[in-house]
């Protein structure tokens, strides 16, 4: 089946069409720049622009930076906290005129790992974390999601987990990847002492980066990187609205 996968983040909001059997972009992916705010009816307008421009009429999938139940973000760390209590799958479908889902980011990258990614054929406990302007996580356990997981919000001294250790928090604090590979490594011995996974895979845009500071890491448990880089969250978001 083919689904437009779009995933909206903190700078860009991107998309194309997917190939949802093979896991593929049917297309060059389109970037735009997310509005100012981040608020509801002008991200919905660059979706439905993005859709406009491959003539889209069928399903589009979005990843979106919030826990998401039912289309609806519970939550609001990263983005306007006026998408708190609403029911953007509505929003989406009525502004786009095609059927919309949205699903959180984290969760959607995890899924296209797990398919056809670093994740192919891991049975065991694995984490995707993605690294960006916050922390995304996603959980699976014998291939399947528990959704929704925020772990990027850990408390760590006292400090929310993705104020110290996001890609965001390396550039805001100019940090040496000697430097972030401290701070990412305690963050994922943390998450090792409390969920004993067999396998982290690390994304988001600074996985492109990841032979500067994966080889810093000391952990014990395997860390790799995500193998589809920045099309797991638009392949992922597609997955997600297939699995609808
Ligand atoms: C949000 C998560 C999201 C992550 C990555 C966090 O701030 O709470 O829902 O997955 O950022 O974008």
């Amino acid at each position: 089946m083919q689904i437009l996968g779009i995933d909206v983040g903190g700078s860009g909001i991107k998309g194309a069409p997917v190939d949802t059997k093979k896991g593929q972009l049917l297309a060059e992916r389109i970037r735009i720049k997310t509005p100012k705010k981040g608020e509801p009816e002008p991200i919905a307008e660059v979706v439905k622009q993005i859709a406009q421009s491959f003539d889209w009429k069928g399903k589009i999938g979005i990843g979106f930076p919030a826990p998401i139940k039912s289309g609806v973000a519970m939550m609001a760390a990263n983005v306007s906290e006026k998408w708190v209590g609403l029911n953007a799958d509505e929003l989406f479908t009525k502004v786009t005129g095609c059927e919309c889902t949205m699903i959180n980011d984290a969760d959607a990258a995890g899924l296209a790992e797990m398919t056809i990614g670093a994740g192919r054929g891991q049975s065991g406990t694995v984490i995707m974390i993605t690294l960006g302007t916050g922390i995304g996580t996603a959980i699976f356990y014998r291939g399947q999601l528990l959704p929704n997981t925020e772990f990027g919000h850990l408390e760590i001294n006292g400090q929310d987990a993705e104020f110290r250790a996001s890609a965001f928090a390396r550039e805001r604090d100019k940090l040496s990847w000697k430097k972030y590979a401290k701070r990412l490594n305690r963050y994922l011995n943390t998450m090792e002492k409390l969920f004993w996974p067999d396998l982290f895979i690390v994304g988001g845009g600074i996985s492109k980066d990841s032979t500067k500071f994966l080889p810093l890491l000391t952990i014990d448990t395997p860390v790799v990187a995500a193998q589809l880089l920045n099309d797991a969250g638009i392949v992922g978001a597609a997955l997600g609205a297939l699995q609808k």
